[in-house]
């Protein structure tokens, strides 16, 4: 037997399996390495190497950034970043995951905050140490202009702010690479909150849904579904009405009682 199929069958494989696979190439993953399928993203070959995912590992898709890893290739200095849920693997890659990373976050009640630098810079002063290296940019696995939205608090641009943040996942990784220490993320997300309550306007269609839950018109249903046994449960949930994937805007479901 091979090494490589060893290594494979050893990564809970059959040897025939694993003899059979041509598309096994080899990671380091935290300096151990394993032999894993070419075709899989970094979480799938986190698992396939036998790991289990408890933290680092929330939606899968993109969104929730959970799953923030850090990574090198061999002949390069170059420290790679991404989210083990969308990066596919590459061979000889050697690399982490940092499911979190500490940053200030600081604590504020929305309603005494004033969309200007001054509310920013009392709440995070540390980002006047912004050099403007641009290495957050560089690192952000959503293609966010980060070193942007950082200038644009600074001018106290808040609007500006959330806007360019606004697809930031919070995986903390411009923050682990800040050379100021900087937590950009919530910094954004500060501006974000800050632009939703005092400078654009109500959504309409939020504050109508929040005055008919508020009414009580949904305390029957959910009491009904919190009484339901299992099997009551599956049927509901595997008869629901979905969504089409293209559908006009004001699509609504058949059954109106939910709405
Ligand atoms: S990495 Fe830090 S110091 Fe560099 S531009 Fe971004 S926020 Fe500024
Ligand atoms: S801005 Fe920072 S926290 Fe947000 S997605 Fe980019 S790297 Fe992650
Ligand atoms: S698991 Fe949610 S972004 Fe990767």
């Amino acid at each position: 037997m091979s090494a490589m199929v060893q290594e494979a069958v050893q990564q809970h494989s059959s040897p025939s399996e694993a003899a059979a696979r041509t598309d096994l190439v080899p990671i380091f993953i935290m300096g151990k390495r394993y032999m894993v399928p070419s075709t899989l993203t970094i979480q799938k070959a986190f698992e396939y190497a036998g790991y289990q995912l408890i933290r680092g590992c929330g939606c899968r898709g993109g969104i929730c950034g959970a799953c923030a890893t850090v990574y090198r290739t061999p002949g390069s200095a170059k420290i790679n970043v991404g989210l083990a849920c969308q990066t596919v693997v590459q061979p000889n890659m050697y690399l982490t995951m940092v499911p979190f990373f500490p940053a200030n976050r600081a604590v504020y009640d929305i309603e005494e905050l004033k969309p200007d630098a001054q509310t920013l810079l009392k709440y995070y002063p540390e980002l006047a140490k912004c050099m403007g290296c641009n290495t957050c940019t560089k690192s952000c696995p959503m293609d966010i202009p980060v070193m942007e939205y950082i200038s644009a608090a600074i001018r106290g641009d808040v609007e500006k702010a959330a806007e360019i943040s606004m697809s930031c996942v919070m995986c903390g990784i411009c923050a682990s690479r800040c050379p100021a220490e900087l937590g950009q993320y919530n910094i954004a997300i500060m501006c974000r909150r800050i632009t939703g309550r005092h400078i654009w306007p109500k959504a309409q269609h939020v504050a109508e849904m929040v005055e008919k839950i508020n009414s009580g018109r949904y305390d029957k249903p959910l009491e009904q579904l919190m009484k339901a046994d299992l099997e009551t449960l599956r049927k509901l949930y595997v008869e629901r009405q979905m969504e089409p994937h293209t559908t006009p805007e004001d699509w609504t479901p058949d059954d109106k009682s939910f709405i």
